[in-house]
């Protein structure tokens, strides 16, 4: 069984990067967030609203955990913070962290009705301040210091790349 965790601060590209990755892998997509959207019937944003943030990270978490057989998987940004989720990521697969600069993942993100932590810059770099060492606890580290233009072509032919040698030690 291989399971592959893309995990990264909103506008990360997981959403982007992960579809192809997969494919290249050779391991079904799926989306986290999708996966509760489609099983709550409602969108993240209404979600959050509706029954706040603790009840969707407990969706997380339980989402995650239902899953079955290989796959790679893409978590939304808040996902790996969860302690219950990070276990279970470290005992079960292998964490890819698409690591880049809070000033370009902010341009990507601001002003997406979509998501709830991406309204005021000053809190979406605090936030991802108190994230990136967690994150940086992930198996795999892909990082780009985004000053040079860089093809999702490329970013997924170097996480490949970087992913390799590990899942056939796995
Ligand atoms: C969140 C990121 C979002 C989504 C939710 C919360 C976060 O996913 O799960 O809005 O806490 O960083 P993306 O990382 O795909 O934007």
């Amino acid at each position: 069984m291989t399971r592959v965790f893309l995990i990264g601060f909103m506008g990360a590209g997981k959403s982007t990067i992960g579809p192809p990755l997969a494919a290249r892998l050779g391991l079904p997509f799926l989306d986290l967030d999708h996966l509760i959207e489609e099983k709550e019937g409602r969108s993240i944003p209404q979600i959050f609203k509706e029954d706040g943030e603790p009840y969707f990270r407990a969706q997380e978490e339980a989402v995650l955990k239902q899953q079955s057989g290989s796959f790679l998987l893409s978590l939304g940004g808040g996902a790996f913070i969860t302690p219950g989720v990070r276990a279970y990521i470290k005992e079960t697969g292998v964490s890819l962290f698409l690591d880049l600069p809070v000033d370009l993942l902010y341009a990507r993100v601001a002003g997406d009705e979509n998501r709830p932590l991406a309204k005021d810059r000053d809190q979406f770099t605090a936030l991802y301040n108190s994230r990136l060492p967690i994150y940086r606890e992930a198996e795999v580290i892909w990082k780009n210091d985004a000053l040079t233009a860089i093809t999702p072509e490329e970013v997924v032919f170097q996480c490949e790349s970087a992913l390799t040698p590990v899942i056939t030690r796995t």
